[in-house]
């Protein structure tokens, strides 16, 4: 939030342009082509109005060219304030990136004037001490920080970046200065900032980020050993100590494209298998955690330098109970969802059950809004009669 906002006031320009499947964060805005490529605001945004998007574009990972039409295109819009990307892809590298695709990123913002920013949110202090703007040799304007920046407390967030930038941000009452506003209860928390500081010490003087990427190393090969020996349709790979375990490829659909259309129809077309998808991930992510290993989200592991080889031999040989379970377990496809379907009301008879109960409830819910109505009112003339005497 902070850093779109910073970018908006050193630019003067509005709109900002984020690679699809992305996530950066919970704010209003951002919330725009979660997980899924080309999903805009049709997957993950309820509750968010569509004016909060109105100045946000979403490319396709990976595709230089989508992003320079829309760079192109924005001139005539009022211009494109910053470029934000997760630097290893979309949601940690479940969509990887090409080795050169940032320095793409960068080049083509420096052509339109946007600035380029850097969410190493995940992989600040992780892939390096350089983060992975070391890692792929680029200059962004601004960079994200967050998780190990506060070494796991709270406030977890910062963002720092060339001077003049930086020097946007301001709090407090008014500095006269058309300045970015940041701010917060937590903002510059001491505590938070001291465990940072511990915590990128302890990180530098121990090699952590050397150790952490070999644990990942290991954990990855092993995985990938058990795949091919119970012939499972997954597949596993690592960025350092970020470790990918795609079971069911709940997130890898792409519907991007720049006509709505094209996009939102197999969104909706599609929805039914991106869910089933994403429960059997969950499910795996529950088989997982029964044996004592914590995933995130059923597909994603991190390594740290406490992993030791013992640690990682351990995590192998829970991960082949759960294999053997699937091998062992695994329903045909068709059957899978036809039982999701009937466990979650979508095939026929649950269609209209829910409908019926939908119908019944807003009806429901309208008889319970006019009697609280009728209630106030009656409450708010007893009210104001009483106010009056005194
Ligand atoms: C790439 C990335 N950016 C930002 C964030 C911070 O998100 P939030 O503000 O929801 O904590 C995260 C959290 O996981 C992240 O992975």
């Amino acid at each position: 939030m902070a850093a779109i906002r910073v970018a908006r006031c050193a630019t003067r320009k509005k709109r900002v342009i984020k690679v699809g499947g992305a996530y950066h964060g919970w704010s209003d805005q951002m919330v725009y082509g979660l997980k899924i490529p080309g999903t805009r605001q049709y997957l993950e945004s309820h509750g968010i109005p569509n004016q909060s998007f109105e100045l946000i574009d979403e490319v396709r990972p990976n595709d230089l060219e989508m992003l320079e039409d829309y760079l192109k295109a924005n001139r005539r819009k009022g211009g494109t304030a910053c470029v934000i990307v997760e630097p290893v892809g979309p949601e940690s590298g479940t969509r990887p990136v090409a080795w050169n695709y940032n320095k793409g990123v960068e080049l083509l913002c420096r052509k339109y004037g946007a600035l380029f920013i850097f969410d190493e949110v995940v992989t600040g202090f992780r892939v390096g001490l350089g983060g992975a703007q070391g890692l792929f040799g680029v200059n962004p304007d601004l960079t994200i920080f967050g998780k190990i920046v506060a070494g796991g407390y709270p406030a977890a967030g910062g963002v720092g970046g060339k001077k003049e930038y930086v020097s946007c941000m301001a709090a407090g009452v008014a500095s006269g200065m058309k300045r970015a506003y940041v701010g917060g209860t937590l903002a510059a928390n001491p505590l938070s900032a001291m465990a940072g500081y511990c915590a990128i010490k302890a990180i530098a003087e121990n090699d952590a980020c050397v150790k952490a990427g070999h644990a990942g190393d290991r954990l990855t090969d092993g995985l990938v050993q058990l795949i091919n020996k119970y012939n499972l349709p997954y597949v596993a790979y690592n960025q350092g100590s970020i470790v990918h375990l795609e079971c069911t490829a709940a997130m890898s659909y792409d519907f991007s494209s720049k006509h709505l259309l094209k996009s939102l129809i197999p969104v909706l077309t599609k929805q039914d298998m991106i869910y089933v998808r994403k429960e059997a991930m969950e499910m795996m992510g529950a088989a997982y955690m029964a044996n004592g290993i914590v995933t995130l989200a059923g597909s994603r592991l991190y390594t740290s330098m406490a992993d030791t080889d013992e640690v990682i031999d351990e995590a192998l040989g829970k991960f082949e109970d759960v294999f053997k379970l699937v091998v062992e377990r695994t329903a045909p496809m068709e059957q899978q969802v036809a039982d999701f379907k009937k466990a979650h009301g979508k095939d026929k008879e649950g269609k209209a059950a829910k409908k019926a109960k939908a119908k019944q409830e807003i009806a429901q819910r309208q008889a319970d809004a006019k009697q609280a109505a009728k209630q106030a009112a009656k409450d708010l003339k007893a009210l104001k009669a009483k106010s009056f005497k005194c």
